[in-house]
């Protein structure tokens, strides 16, 4: 009886390194930390796009701030609620973006004097409460739009990067949702 021995189908595994390979390539350029030769995204563009992201986390984090600390009125104290837990949510978001930055071997750019300019969306002191959330809303939807180029440029060539971008997007998305709920609601226009 002849037998015929099950052989490695090996077209679908032909794209992966093997064991040696894996090794000595680890310990080429270990001061690239994290970053192996595995990475294909343009780090630099990558790098550059998460300090625009950053710059604009932290322009949100100042005008929410600047919300919270202003809203007056009868309507007042559950939309201050919202503008605080904002804040420190885009405050939450500019860490992780800075820690990406510093993992793949960048510089977060946290100079004051330029964040306004590097920021996609505005510092909008609003005049009244309605005026803050929309300014706000509008601020969430530039965010959104940003962010989702963003996660389509890099696609799979970056896949930690693309979800810590994701991840965020979906917080944007809320955000925008309730604001989009008091704009309507709370102040009733
Ligand atoms: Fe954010
Ligand atoms: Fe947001």
């Amino acid at each position: 009886m002849s037998h015929t021995p099950a052989t490695f189908d090996k077209t679908s595994a032909s794209a992966l390194s093997d064991r040696d390979t894996l090794r000595a390539n680890a310990r080429k350029r270990i001061e690239d930390g994290a970053i192996t030769d595995t990475y294909t995204a343009d780090r630099d563009q990558v790098i550059k796009l998460l300090n625009e992201a950053l710059a604009t986390e932290y322009v949100c984090v100042l005008r929410y701030y600047r919300h919270y600390f202003m809203a007056k009125g009868m309507l007042a104290d559950s939309i201050k609620a919202e503008f605080l837990e904002h804040a420190q949510q885009e405050q939450e978001h500019a860490g992780k973006l800075a820690e990406r930055i510093v993992q793949l071997g960048g510089e977060p750019d946290l100079n004051p004097d330029t964040l306004s300019q590097r920021s996609h969306a505005e510092y909008k002191e609003g005049s009244d409460l309605h005026d803050m959330v929309k300014e706000d809303l509008i601020a969430e939807r530039i965010a959104i739009d940003s962010y989702r180029q963003m996660i389509n440029y890099i696609g799979d060539k970056d896949t930690t990067t693309k979800r810590l971008l994701e991840a965020i997007l979906e917080q944007e998305e809320q955000h925008a949702d309730e604001l989009s709920d008091m704009l309507e609601g709370y102040t009733g226009r």
